[in-house]
């Protein structure tokens, strides 16, 4: 062959390659409203970006028929790219060939990606639509699961790693996303489960379809194992470009500051969000969006546990973490899925040097049976563990409500805060008015000729004495008692100060979280 003609080869090699498992399979495929793998980093990536390695990586399996069966590319895509300018690695699993499934060298161009995003310390995204170990190599594929699992480990706390569900991920497989620290799924084509409905059914007895077992809204609703909901394939590529341009590129390269632009809301109408009255609801990132520049607001697991609100923001141009109590939502108290919802996102932030805004507005831990005997103590100590050991800028502003074990857990002075600032009408106390007179005013109350004016009496008489934020501000609980319209104000020059923040922990290997 001359040059050319080998050049004419490469092509017409690539093209078979990239035709992936033929024009049936995609056409079932795209029936159903999803991309090609290539499709799929093409909408995801900056345009043209992308360069794909280990095009014509070919399995060695010969059991079962499949000697001599060639699969393209072995059903997975990878390769390196930018989103918004910015290095980005990527795997996508190619359902169009054989199912997308995990054998052996499948398997070793994801882990050969992962590495590369390891070592070029860049954000990781894979994209995940398989029926799972691929069953003709066996072992292979298990071993191949494992190889990645270690290095979704390896790699959590230095590079952000994205999973992106974008069809099956079945059995096993389920673990690389529940390892990996953002998982985005899309409506009637995510379905994530151990044992699929044919198993349950089995063993079980049990009938239900693989939408109610495991699909998107499953996920980001009832179980907290996915973190973004979007109605289609082109909606996730865009929450995932957003992301990216959001958080650092890994542990030590800070999020690119942006220019400063203003929030749309008035400022001074920031306190008029909070009624005064500390039982009536409002939405909490009205609050944020009021303090964050250009009122933008990246939530986090928006559709779980919505009595905390978490998710990034930027102030003054500079990324930050946001965690808030939802008076929407039950009142926005603590219980088991907030706290667990709060502490991963916690941990990401403290790995990845995004300092913390918590904006604080609760009645405490949740009270009941259902909680008591669903470990809320454990997961409830969660919470208290990732804002203790997180050594970035943690900064709090309590609005209204800071009661009992809500106060000391919403990263209170006690944990460590660096800055603590309260509304005027914040009540920090060990409870709300109502309960603590109830308690300590319990003789009086009964002995009292009319009950229930005594009992309005001490109630008014616990307000005037604890529901206000100067008796922590007296002990410097609190730093400044803040008007609601310098809030933001108080937060860029608290970013400001706190950057250079050095803080030493104890020598250990690692600590013990309860997990
Ligand atoms: C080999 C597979 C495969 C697999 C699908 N295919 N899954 N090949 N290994 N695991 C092939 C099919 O044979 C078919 O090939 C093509 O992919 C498309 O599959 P269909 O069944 O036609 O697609 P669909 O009807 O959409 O159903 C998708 C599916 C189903 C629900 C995912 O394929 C399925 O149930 N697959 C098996 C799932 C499974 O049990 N996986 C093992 C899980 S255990 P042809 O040639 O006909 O087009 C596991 C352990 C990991 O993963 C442990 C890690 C610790």
């Amino acid at each position: 062959m001359g040059a050319d003609e080998k050049i004419l080869d490469l092509r017409a090699r690539t093209e078979r390659v990239r035709a992936g498992g033929g024009e049936k399979a995609i056409e079932k495929q795209k029936a159903i409203g999803k991309m090609t793998a290539r499709e799929r980093i093409a909408a995801l990536l900056d345009a043209d970006s992308f360069h794909e390695y280990d095009t014509f990586v070919q399995h060695a399996c010969t059991d079962f028929g499949m000697q001599g069966k060639e699969l393209p590319a072995d059903g997975v895509v990878i390769g390196t790219g930018t989103i918004g300018g910015q290095p980005v690695a990527v795997f996508a699993q190619d359902f169009t060939v054989a199912g997308g499934s995990l054998g052996l060298m499948h398997a070793r161009k994801i882990t050969k990606i992962m590495d590369y995003a390891l070592n070029m310390r860049m954000p990781l995204i894979g994209i995940n639509d398989s029926g799972g170990a691929r069953i003709q190599e066996g072992v292979n594929a298990l071993a191949g699961y494992g190889e990645i699992f270690f290095r979704n480990t390896m790699a959590s706390g230095v590079i952000p790693q994205i999973s992106v569900i974008l069809g099956p991920c079945a059995g096993g497989a389920v673990y690389s996303p529940a390892l990996t620290d953002f998982v985005f799924v899309v409506d009637n084509i995510s379905k994530m489960f151990i044992t699929g409905p044919e198993v349950i059914k089995t063993v079980l007895g049990e009938e239900i379809s693989m939408e109610e077992l495991g699909g998107a809204r499953v996920h980001c609703e009832l179980t907290g194992n996915a973190h973004f909901f979007a109605q289609s394939e082109a909606e996730c590529f865009e929450q995932i470009r957003k992301l990216i341009a959001t958080i650092p590129a890994n542990n030590t390269t800070p999020a690119e500051r942006t220019e400063t632009v203003e929030p749309h809301t008035n400022r001074y109408r920031i306190g008029e969000i909070v009624p005064a009255d500390p039982t009536q609801p409002y939405d909490v990132r009205d609050v944020i969006r009021s303090v964050s520049d250009d009122s933008d607001f990246v939530e986090v697991m928006e559709l779980f546990a919505g009595n905390i609100v978490v998710g990034f923001g930027r102030i003054d141009g500079r990324t930050v973490g946001f965690v808030a109590n939802q008076p929407l939502v039950m009142a926005g108290v603590l219980d088991c899925d907030s706290s667990d919802k709060a502490a991963r996102f916690i941990r990401f932030c403290d790995a990845f040097n995004v300092p913390i805004v918590t904006i604080e507005d609760l009645p405490g831990y949740l009270p009941g049976v259902d909680q008591e005997h669903a470990g809320v103590i454990r997961h409830g100590a969660k919470l208290l563990y990732a804002y203790s050991e997180a050594t970035v800028p943690k900064i709090t502003v309590i609005l209204r409500k800071a009661y009992g074990g809500g106060y000391i857990a919403m990263n209170s002075r006690h944990l460590q805060a660096d800055f603590v600032f309260a509304w005027p009408r914040a009540e920090i106390a060990v409870m709300g008015p109502e309960g603590a007179a109830n308690v300590i005013f319990r003789k009086d109350i009964l002995a009292a000729e009319n009950p229930e004016e005594m009992r309005q009496l001490k109630i008014q008489e616990y307000k005037d004495k604890f529901a206000n934020p100067y008796v922590a501000a007296a002990k410097g609980y609190v730093d400044a008692v803040i008007e609601p319209e310098q809030t933001r104000q108080c937060l860029i020059h608290a970013l400001e100060v706190a950057q250079r923040k050095e803080t030493i922990l104890p020598k250990k290997k690692h600590g013990i979280p309860p997990f």
